[in-house]
């Protein structure tokens, strides 16, 4: 990643954590720019802000742990006031598509837990129309094959095609942190993400989509020398 590419994420990051107020309790992102905001976020934590956070990842955890973010679970604390994260997307109404980072699950359980979702990202995040980035789908191991039929079937009658992929790291199917698969879905512009959204949550081997709708509240979005909001502030 440039230097300048950080420094957007970092500038995004800086907004978010300036609607953080001692004693809230956080949502934490997955991702380069979620990174981002844990790190400011744990340099206040450090000069006496008091937060307790949940992570979206494991890979979340282990960070605000070294950083020395507090952190909780949703079973302890199953109400959160703000949860801020990135986005692979952001499209029309604060639409979103995460899970590049493959945290998707979590991301959705967390933000509809919290009161309030801020999205962070630089302006190469910013769409027309969803679906440049491929959708990722997290499905179960089981009936795989079957899954992706549907899929395939459900995104036809939508006028959507395109390659689904299992997605892949070090050669082998990525698990994530529930123990789950990720088919990335290069269905390229989805005119109506509600329905897509309603049809694939409607496939039982479907455990989650990364289409977010209705979550985000507010995007910081950097670029072009300032840093732009989006939705209500
Ligand atoms: C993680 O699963 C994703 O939803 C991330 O929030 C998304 O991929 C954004 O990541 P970056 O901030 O690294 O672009």
């Amino acid at each position: 990643m440039s230097a300048e590419m950080r420094e957007l994420k970092i500038e995004a990051a800086r907004a978010a954590l300036d609607q953080v107020e001692d004693g809230m309790r956080l949502g934490i992102g997955t991702g380069s720019t979620a990174e981002e905001f844990v790190r400011l976020l744990a340099e206040r934590v450090a000069d006496g802000l008091s937060v307790i956070g949940v992570p979206t990842s494991e890979r979340t955890a282990d960070l605000c742990t070294e950083l020395g973010v507090p952190l909780t679970t949703l079973d302890e604390t199953p109400a959160l006031d703000l949860t801020i994260d990135g986005a692979d997307e952001i499209g029309p109404g604060l639409g979103l598509i995460k899970g590049g980072g493959g945290a998707l699950l979590r991301e959705k359980i967390v933000a509809s837990a919290s009161a309030r979702m801020i999205v962070i990202a630089d302006k190469t995040k910013l769409v027309d129309a969803l679906g440049r980035f491929a959708l990722p789908i997290e499905v179960n191991v089981f009936g795989l094959a079957a899954t992706m039929d549907a899929i395939e079937n459900v995104a036809r009658e939508l006028g959507l095609n395109g390659p689904l992929i299992v997605r892949q790291a070090d050669s082998k199917p990525f698990v994530t942190d529930g123990g789950h698969l990720i088919v990335d879905a290069s269905f390229g512009r989805i005119p109506d993400p509600r329905a897509l959204a309603a049809a694939l949550n409607a496939i039982p081997g479907v455990v989650e989509h990364g289409l977010f709708l209705d979550l985000a509240d507010t995007a910081f979005i950097a670029g072009d020398g300032e840093v732009r909001t989006v939705g209500a502030t």
